[in-house]
C-alpha cells in the first residue's frame, strides 16, 4: 500500500521539531515505517541548496532565484527520497514543503501565487500532501521563542510584518484546503499540543483503509 505524506508547517518558533520527533515515535510504535525529512533539504544536493538559501553570503539573492532554488531542492528531494518512500509504503513526515513556498516566497516576499502553482505542478505533478499540520501562533510569541536560539539565518532576520504576511498566507491556505489542513494552536503548553497531535494521528491511522 502506498504511504502517506504529512507535512508540518508554521512560522518561526512554533515547535515543529519537538512535535515531529513525537510523531515519528508514535507512528513507529503503531508499526509503520516512518521517514522524517525536511525542506529545503533531505538529500545531499538539496542540503547544499538549503545552505545557499539560508546563508547571508547571498543576501542580495533575487526573488526568482530564491523561488526556483526552493523548487530545485524539492525536485531532487521528491525523486530521491519522498516518492520512493511513499511507493515502499512508508509514512513521510516532512518539516515544511510547498505550502512554505506559498507562505514565505508568496505571502512574505510577494511572488504571485499563480507562478508558484506553475512550479508546483511542474515539479510535483499530481502529488500533494495527504495532510498538512499547521502549527500556528501569534508572530510576536514565535519570534520571542525563536530569538533565543542564536544566530538568525536569511529568513529569520526578516521583520515582524514579513512574518505576519507568512502567517496570514498559511491561514488563508488552510481555509482554502480544509480537507488537507489541520490548524493546531501552538501557543499552548507542549503536552497539550502533543495530545492534539496524537488525536489526529490516531484518527488518520484508523481511517487509512
Ligand atoms: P526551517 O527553519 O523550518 O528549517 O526552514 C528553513 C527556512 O526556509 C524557513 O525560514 C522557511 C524557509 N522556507 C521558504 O522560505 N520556502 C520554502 O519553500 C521552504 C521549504 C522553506
Amino acid at each position: 500500500m502506498a504511504g502517506r505524506l504529512i507535512t508540518v508547517e508554521g512560522s518561526e518558533g512554533a515547535g515543529k521539531t519537538t512535535q515531529l520527533a513525537f510523531m515519528r515515535d508514535y507512528l513507529e510504535q503503531h508499526g509503520l515505517t516512518v521517514v522524517v525529512t525536511r525542506e529545503p533539504g533531505g538529500t545531499p544536493l538539496s542540503e547544499e541548496i538549503r545552505h545557499l538559501l539560508l546563508s547571508h553570503r547571498h543576501d542580495g539573492m533575487t526573488l526568482d532565484a530564491e523561488t526556483l532554488l526552493m523548487f530545485a531542492a524539492r525536485a531532487e528531494h521528491l525523486e530521491k527520497v519522498i516518492r520512493p518512500a511513499l511507493a515502499a509504503g512508508s509514512w513521510v513526515l516532512c518539516d515544511r514543503f510547498t505550502d512554505a513556498t506559498y507562505a514565505y516566497q508568496g505571502g512574505g516576499r510577494g511572488v504571485a501565487q499563480e507562478r508558484i502553482a506553475v512550479l508546483e505542478n511542474w515539479v510535483q505533478g499530481e502529488l500533494r500532501p495527504d495532510w498538512i499540520l499547521l502549527f500556528d501562533l501569534p508572530v510576536a510569541v514565535g519570534l520571542a521563542r525563536a530569538g533565543k536560539r542564536g544566530a538568525a539565518d536569511r529568513f529569520e532576520r526578516e521583520d515582524r510584518e514579513f512574518f505576519e504576511r507568512v502567517r496570514a498566507t498559511y491561514l488563508e491556505r488552510a481555509a482554502q484546503h480544509p480537507d488537507r489542513y489541520r490548524i493546531i494552536d501552538a501557543q499552548r503548553p507542549v503536552e497539550v499540543v502533543r495530545a492534539e497531535v496524537e488525536r489526529l494521528l490516531t484518527d488518520w491511522l484508523e481511517h487509512r483503509e
